[in-house]
């Protein structure tokens, strides 16, 4: 490290958390002022009683509340558009994004294309989009019901093109939320599965952003502590879930996202594609191939696993012993072990590795990562 090197470190989003926190929304909205919020969530939830009651909790209180929840599973440019004519005939002050990644990402595009009417793509961080962020946004509110993505703190949004299904990135710090309402009881329905999928993508991306390879000791800090956190209770979350497991796994899920700031690697290389071409669950995608990437990085950074299994609380600290934690629990909780269990064939392997080899997270890897080693890791795994 060049200590004469200035590095910049963000962790400042203020979180509400603990069961019971959103029914702290109807007076943060009264104290700051605002009265007609856009609420935006996928047709799914917005069928739960939670958020019902949610909507009757700000209704009560004489404010105006407008839903949007006309979006797709993959988020999509014209989810965007849509949800943002929705705010221009209604008449809003805020925008309260309730839902897992996909509303999330959803939510914020719209934070962002609010003020700023240009082509949504030509926001695009990859092409250096983020410089055309100018303008001030709505008051951005974000409150998460899957712990997972960690989206709820985080200040970009991937949405694909509607007709060539690219994923683009919005990205600015303008767009993190003024207050997450992190509360443990919205995510006590979530069923097994799906709690297994995006609990095993909040441990990615604890175990992804602590060994990338940037200087960012605070992230490692957080990550550390957030795989020590999934590590107690992943499994209970999934086979027997309560306050305790699903307090842990949500505060987990908002720790990785916090320390991925520092970068991701091989891992959501390796399974972003399988989302693109298969349309497997991103947080599946990543349980698969998370103890193949793992073992790719181990040689030359041996210490970092040592670490990692003290955080685990693991008997033996070596990589080793890490990745076979990981594919027990993944065993434990339902998620198969091979990438033939997911639906991938031999026959899209080569794709398989173009995309990969063309996906952002791989270049904070610790170790370089080539379209051949890509293949080879596709073919380990199949
Ligand atoms: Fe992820």
């Amino acid at each position: 490290m060049d200590l004469y090197q200035i590095v910049q470190f963000n962790i400042p989003t203020t979180i509400r958390f603990g069961c019971g926190a959103v029914k702290e929304l109807p007076a943060y909205l009264q104290s700051n002022g605002l009265q007609r919020p856009l609420v935006v969530t996928d047709p799914i939830i917005a069928q739960l009683p939670f958020f019902k009651e949610i909507i009757d909790d700000l209704q009560s209180r004489g404010m105006s509340v407008e839903v949007f929840c006309d979006t797709h599973k993959n988020p999509v440019k014209s989810d965007v558009y849509k949800g943002t004519e929705v705010w221009d005939n209604t008449n809003r002050d805020s925008i309260i994004g309730i839902g897992g990644g996909a509303a999330l990402d959803i939510a914020r595009a719209i934070t962002l294309r609010v003020n700023h009417r240009e082509d949504l793509f030509k926001y695009d961080d990859l092409i250096g989009g983020d410089i055309y962020v100018t303008n001030e946004v709505p008051h951005f509110i974000t409150i998460p019901t899957t712990a997972g993505t960690g989206s709820e703190v985080g200040r970009s949004a991937i949405i694909a093109d509607d007709e060539t299904h690219q994923k683009r990135i919005l990205f600015s710090p303008k767009l993190m939320a003024k207050v997450v309402f992190a509360d443990p009881l919205l995510t006590m329905g979530l069923p097994p599965a799906v709690t297994a999928a995006t609990g095993m993508d909040a441990l990615t991306h604890n175990m992804e952003a602590f060994l990338a390879k940037n200087y960012n000791p605070i992230c490692d800090g957080i990550a550390l502590e957030g795989m020590r956190l999934i590590a107690q209770s992943l499994e209970d979350a999934v086979l027997r879930p309560d306050e305790a497991s699903r307090s842990k796994m949500l505060l987990a899920s908002m720790m990785g996202a916090i320390a991925f700031q520092k970068g991701l690697g091989v891992v959501h290389s390796l399974a972003h594609p399988l989302s693109s071409l298969l349309d497997t669950h991103h947080g599946l995608a990543n349980a698969v191939n998370l103890p193949y990437g793992l073992a790719f990085n181990v040689d030359g950074h041996e210490e970092r696993f040592v670490r990692m299994a003290h955080s685990l609380g693991l008997a033996e600290a070596s990589g080793e012993a890490v990745i076979r934690y990981v594919v027990g629990l993944n065993e434990r909780i339902g998620i198969p072990y091979r990438l033939r269990d997911i639906g991938v064939k031999e026959e899209h392997l080569d794709t398989l590795a173009d995309l990969a080899e063309a996906d952002f997270a791989h270049p904070n890897n610790p170790k370089p990562v080539s379209r051949d080693d890509f293949r080879k890791l596709y073919q380990k795994a199949l």
